[in-house]
C-alpha cells in the first residue's frame, strides 16, 4: 500500500485533504502535527480507529522524529501543509512563523533529501515532495490588474507570506540543486468545515450567531479569490499525482468577492437558515474596525496552467459552498467549544479588544 507523510493533517485544509482521501483511496497516512492552538484532534475522530491512518503529534523541525518517520513508513510522498497560516497573527508575533515556515520547512526537505537520496532508482523516481503554499507570496494587487500567474514576481507583504515565500524558494531550490522531485502549489483563499475561527470566514458565522459584531478591516473593500476547501484538496491530488516535477501550480477558485459582499452573503444565508435570530437582520452586526497593518488589497489567481495541464477546475459555487460550511458550523457545536478555549479568547481579546 502508497504511504503518505501529511505535515499539519490536523490543521484546517490538512484534516480535510486526510479525511477525504481516506474516502477515496486506500492509502496509509502518516500524519505529522504538532497540534498547535490550530491543530485539532477532533478533526479526525471519524478516522482515529483507522490502523490506515497514524497520527504522531511531533515537529516538522524535530530532525530526529522525521527521520525515524521515514525510515520506519518509507512514504511515496511527503504533502507538507504544516505552518503558522494566520496573517493577523504573524503582524503580532512573526517568530512563529519564520521558526515553522522557514526553519521547519528547510529541516523537513533535508530529511527528505536524505531518504530520497538512499531510496532504489525506482523509488527515487516515484517521490514526491509536494509544498502547500499560497497565493500571498505574489504581494497584493490593484483593481483591473491581471490576476496572478505562476511567473508573477514574488513580493510578499507579510511576515506570514514572507516566511511561506522563504519556504517556496527552499523547495525550488531542492529541486533545482539536488533534484529533489518537488511540486509547488500556490492557492488563494479557502473555506470551508473545520476552519478555525480567527479566519474571516468562520468568525462571521459564530459572530453572527452569537449576535456579536462583525469585524470589517478598513474599508471593507479588500477582494479576495475564494476556493470551497475541497476543491484545494482535489487541486493537491491531481498535482501530486500528475503534476511534473519542479513545477508550481496557482490554484483558485475564479471567485473574487470583496469582503463587504462576503459578509454580506454570509448574513443573508444565515437570516434565512435562521428565521427566528433574535439579531436579523444579521448584516446589521457588521462594524468597521482599524485596518489591518500593510493589508493587500486584492488577490486574485489565473489558474488556466492547472485547468490546461492537469484538467482540474474549481467545482463548488460560492453561495452552496457557503451553505454547506454554514450548515457545518451549526450542527457542530462541540466542535466550536472545543476550539474556544482559553487561548483563542485570549487572542479575540487582545486582537479586536472585546
Ligand atoms: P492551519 O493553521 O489551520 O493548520 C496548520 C496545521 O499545522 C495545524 O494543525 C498545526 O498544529 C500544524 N503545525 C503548525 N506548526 C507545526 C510544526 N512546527 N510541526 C508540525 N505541525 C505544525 O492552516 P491551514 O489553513 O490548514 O493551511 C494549511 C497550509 O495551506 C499552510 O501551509 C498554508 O500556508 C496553506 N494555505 C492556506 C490557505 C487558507 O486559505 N487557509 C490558502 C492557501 C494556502
Ligand atoms: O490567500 C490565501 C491566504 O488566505 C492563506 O495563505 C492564509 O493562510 C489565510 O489565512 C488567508 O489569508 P487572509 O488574510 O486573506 O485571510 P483572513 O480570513 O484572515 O482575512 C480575509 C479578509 O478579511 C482579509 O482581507 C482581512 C479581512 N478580515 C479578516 C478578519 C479576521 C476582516 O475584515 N475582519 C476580520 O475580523
Amino acid at each position: 500500500m502508497n504511504t503518505h507523510l501529511v505535515t499539519g493533517g490536523a490543521g484546517f485544509i490538512g484534516s480535510n485533504f486526510v479525511l477525504k482521501k481516506g474516502d477515496r483511496e486506500r492509502v496509509r497516512i502518516v500524519n505529522l502535527d504538532l497540534l498547535t492552538y490550530a491543530g485539532n484532534l477532533k478533526n479526525l475522530e471519524s478516522i482515529q480507529s483507522n490502523p490506515d491512518h497514524i497520527f504522531v503529534k511531533g515537529d516538522i523541525a524535530d530532525r530526529k522524529l522525521v527521520r525515524e518517520l521515514f525510515e520506519q513508513y518509507q512514504p511515496r510522498a511527503v504533502l507538507h501543509f504544516a505552518a503558522e497560516s494566520h496573517v493577523d497573527r504573524s503582524i503580532d508575533g512573526p517568530a512563529d512563523f519564520i521558526r515553522t515556515n522557514v526553519v521547519g520547512t528547510f529541516h523537513l526537505l533535508e530529511e527528505a533529501r536524505r531518504y530520497w537520496t538512499n531510496l532504489s532508482s525506482g523509488e527515487r523516481k516515484n517521490f514526491r515532495f509536494l509544498h502547500v503554499s499560497t497565493d500571498e507570496v505574489y504581494g497584493s494587487l490593484e483593481e483591473g490588474d491581471p490576476p496572478f500567474h505562476e511567473e508573477s514576481p514574488y513580493a510578499p507583504n507579510s511576515p506570514y507570506s514572507a516566511s511561506k515565500a522563504a519556504s517556496d524558494h527552499l523547495v525550488r531550490a531542492y529541486f533545482h540543486t539536488y533534484g529533489l522531485p518537488v511540486l509547488t502549489t500556490n492557492c488563494s483563499n479557502n473555506y470551508g468545515p473545520m476552519q478555525f475561527p480567527e479566519k474571516l470566514i468562520p468568525l462571521v458565522i459564530l459572530n453572527a450567531l452569537e449576535g456579536k459584531r462583525i469585524p470589517v478591516y478598513g474599508d471593507g473593500l479588500n477582494v479576495r479569490d475564494w476556493l470551497y476547501v475541497e476543491d484545494h484538496c482535489g487541486a493537491i491530488d491531481v498535482v501530486l499525482e500528475k503534476g511534473d516535477i519542479g513545477e508550481t501550480y496557482n490554484i483558485g477558485g475564479r471567485c473574487e468577492k470583496s469582503n463587504l459582499e462576503m459578509i454580506k452573503t454570509i448574513c443573508a444565508i444565515l437570516d434565512d437558515v435562521l428565521p427566528d435570530s433574535r439579531y436579523k437582520p444579521l448584516a446589521s452586526l457588521m462594524t468597521f474596525v482599524r485596518d489591518r497593518a500593510g493589508h493587500d488589497r486584492r488577490y486574485a489567481i489565473d489558474c488556466s496552467k492547472i485547468e490546461k495541464k492537469l484538467a482540474w477546475s474549481p467545482r463548488e459555487s460560492l453561495e452552496h459552498g457557503l451553505r454547506k460550511t454554514i450548515e457545518w458550523y451549526l450542527a457542530h457545536g462541540d466542535w466550536v467549544k472545543s476550539v474556544q478555549t482559553g487561548a483563542y479568547r485570549q487572542w479575540v481579546e487582545k486582537h479586536y479588544g472585546t
